[in-house]
């Protein structure tokens, strides 16, 4: 189908050809076009990787937009995915179509999202809007767009967009969805659900040829083979070399960060020397873009390895050192790209060449296990560039001979499993239950059983199959008093406390954990408590993300664990409880934060905690969002005990300096846009201690401490003068009528 013929804005057209040299349609595209994309229908699209589902969901919300029909939601798992949609989306603009991302902080309502047409959010954002019963999200959302539907049946992320999924089909006001999805086993049962037309297709853009790689071999799926001539003792380096020769980029997927990180560097070594001077100079000079970022040995490694022609890529590095790789790797610059399997779900980074060095991850509750087919289809689905390649290559290592056939049968040979729904996970449960009875959409027990019939799980099974677990959940909700007791009628509401776990997007075991911490402080009768002894009570809770913690750093962990046991809030196990290691896995969490917010520079923590800058970001942002969430919750309950409330004021503060990772006396200077971790302490040295001292300044004055400079001391000045000036304006709105009037 021609770009020209279709039923859209020529405002559209013209961007997709001219922009993205795009004129006809892949075959499911059209089938989608054919099936009601453009009318209204619900859809679930069930076809390759980089068949095309992106253009499709683009000129569906376009369209919408310039129909007026209302606005788009555009769902995404990862925000690194999100970010990307929103880059693409852009290129929209020009016809006035006004698109927004938004992720993170859960307790937002982003009061500036109505104003967007198109909204691209994170599962779990939309999921926050929906519990903060934002109205735009209810009256005007008019088509949502689900990317990677298939994560319904991930243990950990499926259970909230199966509930979020679940509510929008309950809605009232007409509403279209389409769901986006790798291929899988039940598309049909999956499009049944969604009230759906079924798109399905095996079609692909470019065609792909898999095969496993054994003694130097490649047995292909028709059973032809091709001898690999390169003769090292690594079945990668030779594969790395043979695609290098034939001037073919591979992306070799590691199961682990540190397997990416070792194989990119050794296979950095065997094809650096045959760089020619040209592509070593573009190699360095994208290096040079990496170096500015920071000095800490991960970094270091990356540019070392980019020198030499390969890249490795995982959840370690920071945004924009992910950024620009793939970048890089788009360009042709990189040659080989060793990446952990996360670059597989969305991100559009095709290669000629895939390789899937093992099918084996391994976790601590299951130990080693293979992938999932889909994991596999996933991931050898980015071989193959469309515009490039007439042919893309997927190549499994088989270690021992049996394993040739059985990686064929398991992998090649099989198509990707069912997905099921994985609500009946406890953790899922309770979060969803408590959401539901705080934004008021169920009345009584009978009607949330009513609403389990309308989920996945109720749709695959039978509601009444979790009837157990459900009043089980209750119970529990009812002892930690987010929920009222039961009355006769068995109505169910939300205690304030229980409305704002819920908006705080807590599990509900979190918040309970935490307030029975806050008890004992307030019982004990305490007036301080130690940072430390704070981060101690969040790390055990099930929403914090810890750091992996090996035996090497066993004893140091434990010296300080036993020197601290005292002034901790939770009571701290001997040696000789079972639950002593594990408390010790999660204090060398508690133990980074520590250092964290005492200015421990990043190169050290990185060095001392083994980790990479990705990690900081992830575990503070996580630590910052607790913090700020321990605040809210002492601050409800300083209205009837204002014992509390100095609790809420500690964490408060606490939350800010997890934040950027500062000492207390930055505190207030960090509340100004541009300062952050260095530049505060940079100021404090000087003598400038509070926003007050810094707006007090002359610009040239501010110029002259090192670091600043005319251009950041100017735009400085004016972020402090914004910030003092509605600092006054809510303190004028928080003075009563009654001061006003005196
Ligand atoms: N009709 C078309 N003709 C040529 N190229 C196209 C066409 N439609 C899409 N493409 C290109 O093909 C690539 C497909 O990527 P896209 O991200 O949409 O894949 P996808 O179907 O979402 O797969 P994934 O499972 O990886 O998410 C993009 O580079 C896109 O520009
Ligand atoms: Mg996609």
């Amino acid at each position: 189908m021609n770009i020209e013929t279709l039923p859209i804005k020529s405002g559209i057209k013209k961007i997709i050809i001219e922009s993205d040299g795009i004129s006809e349609l892949y075959p499911p595209q059209e089938a989608a076009i054919k099936q009601g994309l453009l009318e209204g229908k619900n859809l679930v699209i069930s076809i390759p990787t980089a068949a095309g589902k992106t253009l499709l969901a683009e000129i569906a919300a376009i369209q919408h937009i310039m129909e007026n029909k209302g606005k788009v939601v555009y769902l995404c798992p990862l925000r690194a995915l999100a970010s990307e949609k929103f880059r693409n989306f852009k290129r929209f603009q020009s016809l006035g179509v006004s698109v927004a991302i938004t992720s993170g902080d859960y307790d937002s309502k982003d009061h500036y999202l109505p104003r967007y047409d198109i909204i691209i959010s994170t599962n779990e954002k939309f999921d926050a809007l929906l519990r903060h019963q934002v109205s735009w999200v209810e009256d005007e959302v008019s088509l949502v767009i689900v990317d990677e539907c298939h994560l319904l049946n991930d243990q950990h992320r499926g259970p909230t967009l199966e509930i979020l999924l679940a509510r929008l089909l309950l809605r009232n006001t007409q509403l279209q969805i389409v769901a986006l999805s790798a291929t899988v086993g039940n598309s049909e049962e999956l499009a049944e659900w969604l009230k759906a037309e079924l798109v399905q297709s095996d079609w692909r853009p470019v065609p792909l040829k898999e095969g496993v790689f054994y003694d130097n071999y490649v047995t292909y799926s028709d059973f032809t083979t091709r001898d690999v001539i390169y003769r090292q003792k690594e079945a990668l380096l030779n594969l790395a070399l043979d695609s290098f020769h034939s001037q073919e980029q591979v992306l070799i997927f590691t199961p682990s960060r540190r397997s990416a990180v070792t194989t990119a560097n050794k296979i950095g070594d065997k094809i650096e020397p045959l760089l020619g001077p040209r592509e070593k100079k573009t190699l360095s000079d994208r290096a040079v873009s990496l170096t500015t970022n920071l000095s800490d040995p991960l970094s270091k490694q990356l540019v070392a390895c980019i020198k030499k022609g390969a890249a490795f890529h995982h959840a370690g590095l920071n945004s924009n050192q992910r950024m620009i790789i793939e970048d890089s790797f788009k360009e042709g610059i990189i040659k080989v790209l060793c990446a952990t399997p996360t670059l597989a779900s969305g991100i559009n980074i095709p290669a000629k060449r895939v390789i899937i060095s093992s099918v084996y991850r391994y976790s601590v509750e299951r130990g080693s296990y293979p992938i999932m087919t889909l994991e596999y289809k996933q991931m050898s689905g980015r071989a193959g560039r469309p515009q490039y390649d007439t042919e893309g290559e997927a190549i499994l290592i088989a270690k021992q001979p049996h394993s040739v056939r059985w990686l064929m049968d398991r992998y090649i040979l099989k198509d990707s499993e069912a997905v099921y729904s994985k609500l009946a996970a406890m953790p899922a449960l309770r979060r969803s239950i408590l959401g539901l009875i705080a934004s008021k959409v169920i009345p009584d027990i009978d009607e949330l059983l009513n609403f389990f019939e309308k989920t996945f799980y109720g749709f695959q099974y039978e509601a009444v199959l979790l009837e157990g677990k459900i009043r089980e959940v209750i119970d529990m909700l009812i002892v930690w008093e987010m929920i009222d007791p039961l009355d006769a009628g068995e109505t169910l509401r939300a205690t304030q406390y229980g409305v704002r776990v819920s908006q705080l997007y807590l599990d509900p075991e979190t918040a309970a954990n935490i307030v029975e911490g806050l008890k004992t402080v307030i019982e004990n009768g305490s007036s301080k408590i130690h940072p430390l002894a704070f981060f101690d009570l969040l790390v055990g809770t099930p929403d914090m993300v810890t750091l992996m913690f090996g035996k090497a750093n066993q004893a140091v962990t434990e010296r300080r664990f036993d020197k601290f046991a005292t002034r901790l809030i939770k009571s701290a196990p001997t040696k000789d409880d079972i639950e002593y290691d594990f408390r010790l896995r999660d204090f060398y969490t508690a133990l980074f934060l520590w250092d964290w917010v005492n200015e421990l520079p990043i190169e050290k923590l990185i060095i001392r905690y083994k980790i990479g800058s990705g990690d900081i970001h992830r575990i503070t942002d996580t630590a910052t969002w607790l913090t700020a969430a321990i605040s809210e919750i002492a601050s409800i309950f300083a209205k009837n005990n204002p014992r509390y409330l100095f609790i809420a004021k500690k964490s408060e503060s606490l939350s800010e300096r997890v934040k950027y990772g500062i000492k207390s006396d930055a505190v207030s200077l960090t509340t100004i846009k541009g300062i952050g971790r260095k530049r505060a302490r940079i100021l404090l040295d000087h003598g400038i201690r509070n926003t007050t001292q810094l707006a007090d300044l002359n610009q040239s004055k501010l110029a002259n401490i090192p670091g600043f400079g005319i251009e950041l001391a100017k735009t400085i000045l004016e972020e402090t003068k914004k910030t003092q000036e509605s600092e006054q304006d809510r303190q004028l709105e928080n003075t009563g009528i009654s001061d006003f009037l005196h």
